[in-house]
């Protein structure tokens, strides 16, 4: 490992725990990834010295917690190159904000009136369920495909047509690694004056995003998946839509005025950010960018690159090994299964060893399915991985293959 990429590993100072006698070999994060100390710093710094409820108080302590939440969501806007600080809605993560969007813009454009939502087959369930709901209000949703590789089926955007009202698809999958073409998708939705919504949660901790770029109308990502702490994610929405669409939830801060059977709503973002906020994630999340940038989100794209082609020969040099998804153009995280060991187990035997990856269906049951599979292990890298402990996913699986002799 270079020096930089060995500094900035020992940024994380969980990194340095060992199970059972091993080496901590981290390798779930695309659930979670960890958080280093510039940010831990930030987090108990803003709670030491400027903790208080914002936007409510005339005091000078609330006054300076409010500042320094508004500068976290200006940061926001020009880490994905949003137009203005009001499209930065902040939630608890890309679950509540696809909740948020499914919600209002749902109400917005179906109320009784039919039309079609296009998802795709690979979507995490956040990106699936929430949609669901909206079958009772007279939509129906469709699934795209995707081939036998993993990659997205594009003929689905035939299928986009005046009565289509929204497609709603991941910027990456968190199962196959994925990473579809939005803007090729962007174009059809809009020609058909339809809504494009991006699930960012795999998207925007791995590469440099610019909303404007993307042409969609709707991008969420969650914090921890960003060297942030749990708790704190993004909506980005077009200033006039968010305008135009009803609020989500009901409290203090999104109103203008409450009487006994009706109320007005606040301006945005406050509209969407009812009751109070994760005021301190929001700073951390600052932090969080902070930090990223400046290792440069090209550098780090380059570095999950790398690890990722390392991995890669890995796989290709297995026997009796199934990797799911494209062999080229994927991003940093391999679900695979060995043989016929339950992934469960392949998680266990990797666990034995001190490396901790995920099993199950990864919250993607529809794309089980799709592969006939129950569950798959998965192994999922961020920029402090080392090639050390990439080069570990190979001695996992030759465990399993010697515990299970397959
Ligand atoms: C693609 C994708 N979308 C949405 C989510 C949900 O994110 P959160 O649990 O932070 O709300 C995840 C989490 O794994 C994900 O991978």
């Amino acid at each position: 490992m270079s020096d930089i990429w060995e500094s900035i590993r020992n940024d994380f100072p969980i990194l340095n725990r060992r199970f059972n006698g091993n080496r901590l070999i981290y390798l779930d994060n695309a659930a979670t990834t960890q958080i280093p100390e510039y940010v831990l710093d930030g987090l108990m710094e803003f709670y030491k010295n400027s903790n208080a409820n914002v936007h409510r108080g005339v005091y000078a302590l609330s006054e300076e917690a409010t500042d320094r939440y508004e500068k976290a969501r200006e940061t926001v806007r020009s880490f994905i190159g949003a137009n203005r600080p009001e499209e930065i809605l902040f939630v608890r993560g890309s679950t509540e904000g696809l909740n948020l969007i499914a919600s209002s813009l749902g109400k917005y454009l179906f109320n009784g009136k039919k039309g079609g939502i296009i998802t795709t087959i690979m979507e995490h369930h956040s990106n699936i369920v929430p949609w669901q709901f909206l079958q009772e209000s007279g939509a129906e949703l469709i699934f795209a495909d995707i081939h036998d590789d993993g990659t997205l089926d594009y003929s689905f955007l035939d299928m986009i047509d005046e009565n289509t009202k929204i497609v709603t698809v991941t910027g990456t999958s968190n199962v196959l690694g994925v990473i579809p073409d939005i803007k090729k998708i962007a174009r059809k939705v809009h020609d058909a004056g339809a809504y494009l919504v991006v699930d960012g949660a795999q998207l925007v901790p791995h590469k440099e995003v610019n909303v404007n770029d993307l042409e969609c109308d709707f991008l969420v990502f969650s914090g921890h998946k960003m060297v942030a702490p749990t708790g704190i994610g993004v909506v980005w929405g077009k200033y006039d839509l968010l305008e135009k669409i009803p609020p989500y939830m009901g409290g203090g801060d999104m109103i203008k005025e409450v009487h006994k059977y009706n109320a007005t709503w606040n301006d945005l973002p406050q509209k969407f950010e009812a009751g109070t906020t994760n005021i301190a994630g929001a700073i951390a999340l600052e932090k969080a960018i902070q930090y990223l940038k400046k290792i440069g989100m090209n550098k780090i794209e380059e570095r999950e690159h790398t690890l990722t082609k390392m991995g890669m020969e890995i796989f290709d040099r297995m026997k009796n090994v199934t990797l799911y998804g494209p062999h080229e153009n994927r991003a940093s995280l391999f679900s695979f299964n060995i043989g016929r060991a339950h992934a469960h187990d392949v998680a266990s035997i990797f666990d034995s060893l001190g490396i901790a990856i995920r099993a199950g269906h990864h919250c993607a049951q529809p794309l089980m399915e799709r592969y006939n599979v129950t569950a798959m292990a998965r192994a999922s890298l961020y920029f402090y991985n080392s090639e050390e402990d990439v080069a570990m996913i190979e001695k996992g699986i030759e465990k399993v293959k010697q515990v299970f002799r397959t």
